[in-house]
């Protein structure tokens, strides 16, 4: 029997740490359940701590980036209602408790932040009470705070935030670990806009209701290049790559999800030489993904997209992906 009193544990902390994510692509058609490639990014981090509080409900947040701070008490009040909805949870007394937010991922740019929280927390909170949970009951809970926030989801960035490794992933099916292997490296770059999720997921299904011919034709073509750059990695065609992500972009944006700012980093980008260059996550601001030959292209195109806005910026080599 797991110890559920917590009174004997009141110095206790529990832990729980999770990452964000980048998708390389199929963003939007995945909720439609066509593929997406997705990849962890170990450098975008948060970590949870739990400790029992003498106030009801304690939020400290400690976040190191300029997202809206206020955004992370919703989402921990997101997911404890989503924990509450769960039968097992439900059996779980944990008294008054004081959480403790470190994170490193920008809130609102596509990269999991939410998602990366959720499973963080969870984690934490099953460390404190010293309970074990299964990684299907992980997902599942941190998938019904993500539902509350995003309104829809295909369960990518919780999957993402809790898993180590590349994957391939389609909603109606299990997802395939993935290696890379490749001679490249993506630069992510944030525009520093935050893009609304919930936002961008109801316009692409708003189309979907006017056109519905139109968004499948979209999807169907964005489901091919996601085969194709399946292939393209394998035959380490990065030129093939770049080519099927810059496809890629020009659809999502065809189907309502990029702008301006959005737009005008993948240009730069471009300009830069880059192999390739679209919006990664929901869209409506959010980060950009590049493809480059190698290390130094990567940081010229990083020194490019930093002079024309971006926020900040990542560097991942494919190589050790
Ligand atoms: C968000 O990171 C990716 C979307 O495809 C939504 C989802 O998969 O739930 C836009």
């Amino acid at each position: 029997e797991p110890n559920m009193d917590i009174s004997s544990n009141a110095t206790r902390t529990g832990v729980g740490t999770a990452h964000g994510k980048i998708i390389l692509a199929g963003e939007h058609s995945v909720v439609y359940d066509y593929p997406a490639i997705a990849l962890p990014l170990p450098g975008a981090k948060v970590t949870v701590e739990t400790q029992a509080s003498s106030r009801q409900v304690d939020w400290l947040e400690s976040l190191p980036y300029t997202g809206p701070l206020d955004k992370v008490p919703e989402e921990l009040q997101n997911l404890c209602r989503a924990i509450d909805l769960t039968h097992s949870a439900s059996k779980l007394k944990t008294g008054p408790l004081h959480f403790r937010i470190k994170s490193s991922i920008p809130i609102g740019r596509g990269m999991g932040s939410s998602a990366a929280v959720s499973v963080a927390l969870i984690r934490s909170l099953v460390d404190y009470m010293q309970i074990k949970i299964s990684d299907h009951q992980l997902t599942y809970i941190a998938n019904q705070a993500e539902v509350i926030a995003h309104g829809w989801t295909s369960g990518l960035d919780t999957l993402l935030a809790s898993t180590d490794s590349p994957v391939i992933y389609r909603k109606s099916s299990t997802p395939i670990p993935f290696q890379f292997n490749l001679n490249a490296y993506l630069i992510v770059a944030d525009s520093g806009m935050v893009g609304q999720t919930k936002l961008a997921v109801g316009k692409v299904h708003q189309l979907r209701e006017a056109k519905p011919e139109f968004v499948t034709n979209m999807m169907d073509a964005i489901g091919g290049f996601v085969s194709q750059a399946i292939e393209a990695i394998q035959h380490q065609d990065i030129i093939e790559l770049g080519r099927l992500m810059t496809y890629n972009h020009y659809y999502l944006n065809q189907l309502g999800v990029s702008n301006a700012t959005i737009d005008h980093l993948v240009n730069q980008a471009w300009m830069a030489d880059a192999l390739g260059a679209k919006l990664t996550g929901a869209g409506l601001g959010g980060c950009i993904i590049a493809l480059a030959y190698n290390r130094s292209h990567a940081q010229h195109i990083e020194r490019v997209l930093l002079d024309a806005g971006a926020q900040q910026t990542w560097l991942v080599n494919l190589n050790a992906m």
